[in-house]
């Protein structure tokens, strides 16, 4: 096998678990060739693999099912979420971790079933927490004294009883980025467990005759690529748990790790599997749990980005190109940080390939920059790609999780289409936005 396969097999392993590349030399997705795709809809587009998504949510519940069967999964919807990916949520029989009553409205305009709904948030207000509690969402996330209180108010006025877990914040920092950090203890999310403050919510919680405390809740940041941080904050909270049983006879239904599970976005990462993930935790779990008199809560696992994002790629097409003798050759395209912000924020890395040329050789290093009015706008920096040129078509893999969900219209640019791929068929989910709706909500 030549370098130049092995450049092009190992980035396509990024890919969707559909991709494959055609006679032609173009990349397909879910059975279609990506070519025809942008001639029909356009660039930037983003494709999801319906295989991929199903599949990722099928192994996350039959690996953690297979240790532990009281386990849900719940979509960290925040990755990205639509009416299309909501159903399809729903058909696989997952849960949803919503973050507003903007995610929630979308889950309840396609009638998912509200009661496998966690609504998590460090500041919901009092219009989100009205509108849940009208709902019926299943469980209510308190993230501080404020909400605990308000929504004590809140569940009292309305004559019912809301079912919540308290998010701890236990101190254990996962190695992630700054920015993605939220289990150590200066974080804005969650009861800090020291200085009895965690106990304080416990007794408040308890006490609260509308309110009916379930469990625990915490989540170390993301993406997370060791195990000891989610086993050191398991043993924690089960200890933190154990005291609550002995000081106030709580018994926990329910305890969550969160989510943070790793993928791969370039190909020298190695991401642990599923399978490493579930085992650290069910294993942990299965030790502490009968030590400490615990019973079997209900396991709550949130997975966003290792549901999504290898389902999710990037396209676009190559307009200008200029090269800086001796210094860099800059191809850039007609999206960048409006629609993907993560290596502008993160430094995040992504691989990229010519999908229209993809078995040809690698000739020199390019760095791949948007159209945005930033310097900070490149999307990959110095990779090896194919003598590229204006008209040509980038794909960038594992660009499901946190791209569309954190695009905006800086420099009034529309944000990309998207289209949901499956055996062949190609279905629009969203259109691509236009003129006319940057200006929809203006008022003169
Ligand atoms: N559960 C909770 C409470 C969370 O806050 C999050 C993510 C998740 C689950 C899902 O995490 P995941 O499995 O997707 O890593 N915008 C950043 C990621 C922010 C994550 C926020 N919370 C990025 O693009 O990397």
């Amino acid at each position: 096998m030549s370098d130049r396969d092995l450049h092009n097999i190992s980035r396509l392993s990024l890919f969707p678990f559909t991709s494959e590349v055609n006679d032609r030399g173009h990349l397909c997705i879910g059975g279609c060739d990506v070519v025809d795709l942008v001639r029909e809809y356009g660039t930037p587009l983003y494709l999801f693999d319906e295989f991929t998504i199903r599949y990722n949510c099928r192994e996350f519940r039959s690996e953690f099912g297979k240790y532990y069967s009281n386990t849900m999964i719940i979509y960290a919807s925040k990755a990205f979420l639509n009416r299309a990916l909501a159903r399809i949520m729903h058909q696989e029989q997952m849960g949803l971790d919503v973050v507003s009553g903007g995610e929630l409205s979308i889950a309840h305009s396609v009638g998912f079933p509200l009661d496998k709904v966690y609504f998590h948030g460090n500041n919901k207000t009092l219009g989100e927490l009205n509108l849940a509690l009208d709902w019926g969402v299943g469980r209510i996330v308190v993230d501080n004294f404020y909400e605990l209180e308000l929504l004590s108010e809140l569940a009292q006025s309305k004559s019912l009883e809301q079912d919540i877990l308290l998010r701890l914040t236990p101190g254990v920092d996962p190695h992630a980025h700054r920015y993605t950090t939220t289990g150590a203890l200066d974080s804005k999310f969650g009861f800090p467990m020291i200085e009895g403050q965690a106990e304080q919510a416990v007794k408040q919680a308890i006490s609260a005759s509308n309110l009916n405390l379930l469990g625990f809740h915490f989540h170390l940041g993301s993406p997370i690529v060791e195990m000891n941080p989610y086993e050191g904050a398991i043993e924690m909270v089960l200890n933190f748990a154990h005291r609550m049983k002995t000081n106030y006879r709580l018994e926990i239904a329910e305890f969550s790790p969160g989510g943070g599970f790793a993928v791969r976005y370039t190909v020298g990462a190695d991401e642990p599997s599923i399978r490493d993930y579930a085992q650290a935790i069910t294993g942990k779990l299965l030790s502490l749990l009968p030590e400490m008199d615990l019973g079997v809560p209900r396991l709550i696992i949130e997975p966003g980005r290792r549901i999504i994002a290898q389902a999710g790629v990037a396209l676009y097409h190559v307009g200008a190109t200029k090269e800086i003798p001796g210094v860099k050759k800059y191809v850039f395209v007609d999206g960048g940080m409006s629609d993907n912000i993560r290596p502008a924020l993160y430094e995040a890395e992504y691989e990229a390939v010519v999908a229209n040329k993809i078995l040809d050789e690698g000739v020199g290093q390019f760095t791949i920059a948007g159209k945005l009015c930033e310097s900070g706008d490149i999307l990959v920096r110095d990779t090896k790609l194919p003598a590229v040129s204006t008209g040509d078509l980038i794909a960038m893999p594992a660009c499901g999780a946190y791209c569309v969900a954190m695009s905006s219209n800086y420099n009034a640019l529309p944000r990309p289409a998207i289209v949901m791929l499956n055996q062949g068929e190609a279905h629009l989910i969203r259109r691509r936005e236009n003129y006319q709706d940057l200006m929809g909500l203006d008022i003169d």
